[in-house]
């Protein structure tokens, strides 16, 4: 019985080791290094191996390595292997500070200011309090409920826009169509940590960034493939949107002559929001291990019609 992972080689070690000495009775193995496919019941994987199913004919579960499931086809994987997405503390504390530095950033006149030291001009701006600006989160999953958590407590006005009903203290919460034009008009500055479904692909459009109050600023750190990105430079040169932190791009790394590298009002980071981190994730995995074996529910596991 074999568990094959295909990821980041580094975390791959230390969950052979802390699989070892937890389930010696898993045969752990780091892609490629697979002797007999026919023995793999379990696969953790970034970017899926192809023909999985063909591939490993005796496969049991699915983790994915990240808290998306959008790079799997699920389509490809038979109806009764169930998906698992990471949903793990060291992850999703990653987000959260992310999210934090990024709408403080956005708060702050961050982007302002670094282009400013760049001509070197000295042009103190108002300091805005926090409570006077309206922080809006898509994504109310485990992710979006953390950072609005932690915003929150920074005294932003803070709301978050779901697919389904949330109950949140001092959270305004939005759901549906109707929900989401009055989350948008409300939303200073909005961070996106929306899954990556067929409904929620290209939603950062010029169509959303009109209903948000003029001069919003955006981040995003859902996917890439959120973001329609020739809306996004029309709206920053409208001033539609007066800035975005964008943590993720339609084609990643994104190419060198993109012009998103060179934009004033766009900062860039390399994907790294929240990454699941080795030890905490598993630990997670192998309980849920655990439970698969005892027929327990699995956490993180994926809703193949919602597509997360
Ligand atoms: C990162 O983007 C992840 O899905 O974990």
């Amino acid at each position: 019985m074999s568990f094959l992972y295909k990821s980041e080689p580094l975390r791959g070690a230390r969950w052979a080791e802390l699989f070892a000495a937890r389930a010696p009775e898993i045969d752990f193995h780091i892609w490629p290094a697979v002797d007999d496919p026919s023995q793999v019941r379990y696969l953790a994987a970034w970017q899926p191996p192809e023909n999985i199913a063909e591939t490993f004919p005796n496969l049991e579960l699915v983790f994915s390595v990240g808290a998306g499931v959008d790079q799997f086809d699920l389509s490809c994987i038979p109806e009764h292997i169930p998906v698992v997405r990471m949903i793990e503390p060291g992850l999703i504390a990653g987000v959260v500070e992310y999210a934090t530095l990024a709408v403080l950033a956005a708060h702050r006149d961050w982007i302002t200011y670094i282009a400013q030291q760049q001509q070197g001009q000295w042009r103190p701006k108002p300091v805005c309090t926090a409570d006077s600006r309206r922080v809006g989160v898509m994504g109310m999953g485990v992710l979006g409920r953390a950072v609005l958590e932690k915003l929150r407590d920074f005294g932003f006005r803070c709301a978050g826009w779901s697919r389904s009903e949330h109950n949140l203290p001092g959270i305004e919460c939005y759901t549906g169509e109707q929900g989401l034009e009055d989350f948008l008009e409300r939303s200073d500055i909005l961070v996106c940590l929306l899954p990556l479904t067929d409904s929620t692909r290209g939603i950062l459009s010029t169509e959303l960034f009109r209903q948000l109050p003029k001069g919003a600023v955006l981040i995003n750190m859902g996917r890439g493939d959120h973001l329609i990105e020739e809306d996004l430079l029309d709206a920053l040169y409208r001033d539609r949107l007066s800035a975005a932190i964008l943590d993720v791009c339609s084609v990643e790394p994104l190419p060198k002559e993109h012009i998103f590298w060179r934009h004033p009002r766009i900062l860039l980071t390399p994907h790294i929001a929240g990454m699941t981190q080795a030890d905490s994730s598993a630990e997670i995995v192998l309980d849920n291990l655990r439970r698969h074996r005892e027929g327990a529910p699995l956490v993180g596991l994926v809703n193949r019609e919602r597509g997360y």
